[in-house]
């Protein structure tokens, strides 16, 4: 298969020349092109040419791009879209002044997404979480990000990610599972903390790891749910068994979770609200990205986590929905974007960067994804505008209208 995409206004490449991620003021450089059209073979980036020595003829299927601005296919790198039931009730209670933290030492919260999934069959799971994966590719997602983290017992761990590994086999996009089991203390070892650690340990991640059926681990460092050396068990295990690390910590208290997260060589840290001067200056030179969230602090009142003092000590950061029912109950990435620019204070630039080449480091695959390279695999987007501002301008708008993985249209907004 020779596909061509004939003359766009503008290839947005977010070329890193094989470095596979951007950090500090790289950020702003995302390589455009233009008066170029790309060419496609297979399922790889073959080459860009100049749009006057294009011969059409060579081609099995031609792209009008014209007037179109053509970008890598976003990687969305922190959901928890696998979950059933609402939690709108709670977030009655946060309009009236109810922390989030206080619901959930009340007993409400994740355990009540737990509660709720627990009762639900993996075909009604499935076709919940179905409807979801597709509205993320008809935004231009290539690749997702899926954590379990709402069964917290082994059956329902093991349910929700297969459910994941199932949706990886019916869409077209590439769906990495997170085993986060390590979410909260479920509410029948509320008096055993270390009951639920020895579970994770010794039950759970060897069953997965069996079935391969995660390619990383997260947990939630907070005082809430788990302390930094409840972690420090979790993640060496999980190390053992050959899997990567990810780590939420900093959402509402810094205790610990960066430097456990160092420990363990973490390929990301997710959320970092309230990370501290001084851990941020630990970002400079290493490749562990920072993943920030704004939908959580929208959505939760709280506060944004501190960008700019990250990109000023280089730091490479990615960009994510997060969503879930909880804290984030948001899949619309343009508006995401819009709070990365109008609340964390970043550029254009570096938003494209964090939603690509950054989050495909996040879940370690930015040697195949995240930018437009000659070798690396064609997963792209095509958006109706000539003007990438618009991406977050028209808040809330998808400008999508074709999604590539592969060098194939697995979306088309005006029909396939
Ligand atoms: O990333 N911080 C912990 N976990 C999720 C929220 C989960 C929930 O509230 O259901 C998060 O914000
Ligand atoms: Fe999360």
């Amino acid at each position: 298969m020779h596909l061509l995409i004939l003359n766009p206004s503008q290839i947005i490449t977010v070329n890193t020349k094989g470095i596979g991620y951007k950090r500090g003021n790289e950020l702003n450089n995302i390589e455009t092109i233009e008066d170029h059209s790309l060419i496609i073979e297979n399922n790889l980036i073959k080459d860009f040419i100049p749009n006057t020595s294009v011969k059409k003829n060579q081609f099995d299927l031609i792209i009008d791009a014209k007037d179109n601005i053509v970008m890598p296919g976003l990687v969305e790198c922190h959901t928890h879209l696998v979950f059933s039931g609402s939690r709108a009730d709670e977030f009655k209670q946060k309009l009236e002044g109810v922390s989030y933290e206080d619901i959930s030492r009340s007993g409400g919260g994740i355990n009540k997404t737990v509660n709720s999934v627990r009762e639900t069959s993996f075909t009604k799971l499935f076709n919940i979480a179905s409807k979801r994966v597709q509205h993320f590719i008809e935004q231009g997602v290539t690749t997702l990000e899926i954590k379990s983290g709402y069964g917290l017992d082994f059956e329902n761990e093991i349910k929700l990610l297969k459910v994941i590994n199932q949706l990886n086999k019916k869409f077209p996009i590439d769906i990495h599972s997170t085993f986060l089991g390590a979410h909260t203390i479920p509410k029948e070892f509320s008096n055993n903390r270390n009951g639920y650690i020895d579970l994770i340990i010794n039950e759970m991640l060897p069953a997965i790891n069996k079935e391969k059926l995660a390619t990383a681990c997260d947990a939630f460092c907070e005082s809430t749910a788990f302390a930094k050396n409840e972690v420090d068990l979790i993640f060496n295990k999980a190390i053992e068994l050959g899997l990567r690390c990810k780590l939420h910590t900093d959402q509402f208290n810094s205790i610990g979770g960066i430097d456990t997260a160092l420990k363990n060589n973490a390929i990301s840290v997710d959320h970092l609200e309230v990370i501290t001067d001084d851990d941020i200056s630990k970002f400079s030179d290493i490749d562990m990205v920072c993943v920030i969230l704004p939908g959580v602090s929208y959505f939760l009142n709280h506060k944004y986590s501190p960008v700019k003092k990250l990109i000023d000590k280089n730091a490479i950061i990615a960009l994510a929905t997060d969503f879930n029912p909880g804290s984030s109950n948001i899949s619309n990435i343009s508006f995401i974007m819009s709070l990365a620019a109008l609340k964390l204070g970043m550029s254009i630039e570096q938003i494209i960067s964090a939603y690509t080449i950054n989050s495909a480091k996040a879940l370690n695959l930015s040697d195949k994804i995240g930018s437009l390279e000659i070798g690396k695999q064609a997963d792209l987007s095509i958006y109706d505008t000539d003007n990438y501002a618009d991406l977050i301008y028209q808040t809330t708008e998808n400008l999508n209208i074709k999604t590539i993985k592969k060098g194939k249209v697995i979306f088309d907004k005006n029909g396939v």
